[in-house]
């Protein structure tokens, strides 16, 4: 069955190796025929959810006013989530966390996806390094009932802008993508 995958990159980089590393998945689910798109969060006027709940009025909508109501919409109609981010003190970025608090309205609708993969790049070489942001992620998960972590790509000691692409994780980041 083809799928539609969402590929959401969190890096700040122009030259981002957890973006290097979601590209490569999506060459590879690309190539066994899913339709895939990409939004880059730096791209993207996003602000902090305000807490203030008005998402849970019926139309499951947010009262802001930025890039963040169209990427919530492709969220619930995709098959797959894939979210790229680079590690920044163990954890996620920002960027993303920001994401992952602004679905709330989503939480409240009915959502398509069940597959979510995660894709981290990071300094530290040793993977577990990514546990904190892994953990993280899996706890969003937690909230969708029909979503599971489908898998993990660590390119773990990728520092320098580019290194994921000579990593072992740049390959494991194509297959994961062939066979999503
Ligand atoms: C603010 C900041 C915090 C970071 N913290 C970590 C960390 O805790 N562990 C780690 O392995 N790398 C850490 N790094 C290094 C980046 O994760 C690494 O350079 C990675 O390749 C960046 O991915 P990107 O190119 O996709 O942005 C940090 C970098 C920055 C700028």
């Amino acid at each position: 069955m083809h799928k539609r995958i969402l590929v959401i990159t969190a890096s700040a980089r122009p030259v981002s190796n957890s973006e290097i590393l979601a590209d490569e998945f999506a060459r590879g689910a690309r190539e066994a025929g899913h339709q895939v798109e990409k939004i880059r969060l730096r791209d993207k006027d996003m602000h902090f959810c305000n807490g203030c709940y008005d998402c849970e009025a019926d139309e499951h909508r947010c009262s802001q006013h930025d890039d963040v109501a169209p990427i919530l919409d492709k969220m619930a109609d995709a098959d797959v989530i894939v979210f790229a981010t680079p590690i920044y003190f163990y954890e996620m970025s920002g960027r993303l966390k920001t994401l992952l608090d602004r679905t709330m309205p989503i939480y409240f609708r009915p959502c398509r996806f069940s597959e979510v993969y995660f894709i981290a790049a990071g300094t530290d070489s040793n993977e577990t390094a990514m546990q904190a942001a892994i953990n993280g992620v899996q706890a969003w998960i937690s909230c969708f009932s029909d979503a599971r972590l489908a898998g993990t790509i660590r390119g773990a000691g990728a520092s320098m802008p580019g290194d994921a692409r000579t990593h072992s994780a740049f390959h494991r980041a194509y297959v994961a993508g062939r066979s999503a």
